[in-house]
Order: C-alpha cells, then structure tokens, then sequence
C-alpha cells in the first residue's frame, strides 16, 4: 500500500511516536523528538541491532565511544579535507540547495556520485534544472561547504580548542580497534559494533526523519587479515539481507540492492553496495555496506605514530588489517519500519488504522482489559504478573471496540479481556491484532502462549 508521508508523521504525533522538536517555541527545522512509545521502539531496535551483530555473533564485540575525539582523527580520517557538500545559491531568490540533489530530484534515475562541480554546473545550466523555490535558472558557482558541527572545548574560543561532532561512529571504533583487540585478546577476523549519536550539518535535511542533522548510527567495523580467502563482503551483505528479512520483517519487495560505481565511491572505499528502501516519497539508501580496505588504520598509524598492525600468530608476519563495514542509520530504518507497518483498514464497523510492527517491536506486546468494572481486581494482578516478563499494558476505559482500536493504532499485537465468566472458569480471550481473530485461553497458559508468539 502507497502511505501518505504527511498521514503517517500525524499518526506517530497523535501516538506518541515522534513529536517535532522544540515544538512550544515554534520548533527547530528537521528536528524531532521521540515520544514515550517511539522511545521504546528505538530501544528495542537498537537492542535487535546489537544482539544480530554484536551479542550473538561469534566474532564481534562492542564498544562506546566518545562523540567528541582529538580534532586529529578528523584529519586522519580525510573527514576535514573532504566530508562536504557542493552548496549551491539561486542568485534570484537566494535560495540554497546541494547541487548534486537538485539533478537528481528532478532525473529520479540519475546519480551524479563521482562528477566534478563543473560538470554539475553545466548540466544544471544545459538541462535547465531550474531553482525549486522561483523557477530561475540563475545559479552562483559551486562552493564546498563542509558537514562536520564545529563546536570549542574549554573556556577559550581560538583555533586550539576547536574541536567537531562527529559525523560518524566508524572513527571511534578504529582509534580504540588495538586496544580492543588486545584487552579482549582477539584474533582476525572479528568484528567492532557500535550504536550512538552522530552529527552532520546537512544542507537538504528533510522528509522527516530520514535526513536530519543529528542522528544516531549503528556500525559495524569487521577487521580481517588481507590474506585471507574468505569472502567477507558478501558475508555481510548476506547477513545485512538477513536481519532486514528476518528479524525486523522489511518485505524482499520493498528493498533493493545498488552497487557503487567507481566514480561514486567514497574517499575510503574499494565496494561500496547500498541497501535501498521504497520510501513514501522515492527510493533512498537505507544500509551502506563499504569495503574501507586498510584505509582508517593506515591513516591513524600515520597521524598518530603509533603500530595498528597486526602480529599474525600463525606466520609471525605484521599488517593492517582490512575492513567491510556495514553502516546503518537507526531512524532511517526505524522510518522503513514505521512506513512498512502503518495500514489503513476497512472492516466490518467502518475503519482502523493499524500499526503492523514486528512483535519484537511494538511498544507493548499485550494490553489487559477488563470488560467491566467488576473484574479490574483481577485484570490488575495479571497485568502486574505479566509486566513482570512482558512489556504490557492496562486499558479499561471506553468500550471494548474503542479499546481495540486504540491497541491497533500502536500496534499492540495482543488483547487480553477478562470478562464475567473469567471470574469462575479462569480463562481469558486473546485477540490477535492482525487477523482481529479471537481465542479463549486459561490464565495459566497465557505466558507460553506469548513466549511462543516472540520467537
Ligand atoms: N561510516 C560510514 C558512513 O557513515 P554513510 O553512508 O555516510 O556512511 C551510513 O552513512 C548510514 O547512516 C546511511 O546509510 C544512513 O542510513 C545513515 N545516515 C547518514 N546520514 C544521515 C542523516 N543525515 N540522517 C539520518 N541518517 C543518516
């Protein structure tokens, strides 16, 4: 089902999954705040994420790092030389747009990855892409402008405390990759995965939470000897496939896969393959999965004097280990998640809107509800005893059917009513928030019954 961007940011407002950020002073551009349950999504997100990658993989380990590092890693990693933008100015309204995006929003199929300022300049005056905002075709030159939030530590204000956000977690992860290595006494190939904050000053944020100028990351940086025969690259794209397939349930259908061509690659890439998801408003890179070679150690080793290589047990030989990393953005993919999961309904008695997430995701996975009054004492000790292994909830105000609807509109993926003859009987009704269908269960079944739907 095609979703209407605008419908969906509603829903999640009026729900409680994302608000616009400093909404009562009239907000701040492209920012937004996670609500009470898109707190909880996030979390549990994050939580998949480290579990796939991290917890249960057999050859990665963890990590949190700094947000703000030695402005030298900047420079190491190429990050102040050539993390920016080609700004572009309409010289009629002054309106400011990334050359690049302004080509390819109006030729949807092109990608201009890899051409020079020049020729994104003759091609916005030849092709006559002319200006979104009045429609001239009067442009300044190309000016880079960089992406890194510059920002000062300490109480002087001069180029010595100038220090930046970073604009990704990957460069926590080499600077720390030896001690890592040697506190866990790891051998290649294994991996580092980190989940955190990161920060570019983009020029077009926008469509809502998929470009933002803050934003978290969680990343990947598998190091592996260049010697080694194994294909890694394909590893974890199979395994990228996998968890978008499997654990957050992104329909085959809905993604696509792009390889880089080598014009397009970045600064630090040998492969480059982008994971692409049909969003409300085009297709966009979800998941990048890039071969960095031995690129960020070998930078690192030079910046800062110190030995990155690797002593090989096995033959007694040094080397810089080489490296795949697949990057995620999590609100990005938590948008893929939310655009997949918001249905329109019609049913029996008129319309619902349901949010079909993942069970693993959804902010609660069972609502207790008593039918009446009469049986709140009992809903409330089960609804403690579940609470105590499950996320769940207590809903007993408006009728059952509005009741549902609510549950639905969360996606709550399990109803629990007591009823009158709960009281005597000792079983409940469990309504499945997918099929509306119903079953009637003894209370004593109910935590196996959920066990069994999370697996
Ligand atoms: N360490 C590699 C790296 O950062 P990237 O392609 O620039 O590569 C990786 O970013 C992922 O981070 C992207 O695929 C996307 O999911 C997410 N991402 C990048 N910029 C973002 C932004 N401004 N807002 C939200 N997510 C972003």
């Amino acid at each position: 089902m095609k979703i209407e961007i605008d419908k969906l940011i509603s829903h999640l407002k009026s729900q409680g999954f994302v608000f616009q950020g400093s909404e009562i002073y009239g907000g701040l551009a492209n920012s937004w705040d996670y609500g009470p349950l898109g707190a909880e999504v996030k979390n549990k997100l994050k939580k998949l994420w480290w579990d796939f990658f991290v917890r249960r993989n057999e050859y990665n380990i963890g990590l949190d790092s700094s947000i703000i590092l030695n402005p030298k890693v900047w420079e190491a990693s190429g990050h102040l030389g050539n993390f920016n933008d080609p700004l572009i100015d309409c010289k009629k309204c002054k309106s400011r747009f990334r050359a690049d995006k302004l080509i390819e929003e109006k030729f949807t199929e092109m990608n201009v990855g890899g051409w020079t300022n020049q020729e994104i300049e003759e091609f916005i005056r030849e092709k006559k892409v002319n200006c979104p905002k009045c429609e001239a075709n009067d442009f300044t030159n190309i000016r880079q402008f960089t992406l890194m939030f510059k920002t000062n530590q300490g109480v002087i204000e001069d180029a010595s405390s100038t220090v930046y956000l970073r604009p990704e977690t990957a460069q926590g992860i080499f600077i720390q990759y030896k001690n890592s290595q040697r506190a866990l006494r790891k051998k290649l190939p294994f991996g580092i995965g980190q989940i955190g904050k990161s920060f570019r000053n983009e020029i077009t944020p926008g469509n809502f939470i998929f470009r933002t100028r803050e934003f978290e990351q969680m990343e990947l940086e598998f190091f592996f000897s260049p010697n080694d025969s194994n294909d890694w690259f394909e590893y974890w794209l199979e395994k990228v496939k996998f968890f978008l397939e499997k654990i957050v349930q992104i329909n085959k259908k809905n993604f696509s896969i792009r390889e880089h061509d080598k014009q397009e690659l970045s600064h630090y890439s040998k492969r480059t393959v982008d994971i692409e998801f049909d969003f409300p408003f085009g297709r966009g890179e979800l998941w990048g999965i890039a071969h960095r070679s031995d690129f960020d150690l070998n930078q690192h080793q030079k910046y800062s004097g110190q030995d990155l290589t690797y002593l090989d047990p096995e033959t007694n030989k040094k080397y810089l280990a080489n490296v795949i990393e697949p990057s995620v953005g999590l609100e990005r993919l938590l948008l893929a998640i939310f655009c997949q999961s918001y249905v329109e309904e019609k049913i029996e008695n008129g319309e619902r809107i349901v949010m079909k997430l993942p069970y693993k995701l959804a902010p609660y996975l069972v609502a207790i509800m008593p039918l009446q009054k009469q049986q709140n004492e009992k809903a409330n000790q089960l609804y403690k005893e579940l609470l105590v292994d499950f996320d769940a909830t207590f809903d007993e105000t408006g009728n059952i059917g509005k009741r549902y609807r609510r549950q639905d509109a969360i996606g709550t993926p399990f109803c629990i009513t007591i009823d009158f003859d709960t009281l005597t009987d000792n079983c409940v009704t469990i309504r499945n928030r997918d099929t509306m269908s119903q079953e009637r269960i003894e209370i004593t079944k109910i935590k196996k019954y959920l066990v069994e739907k999370l697996i």
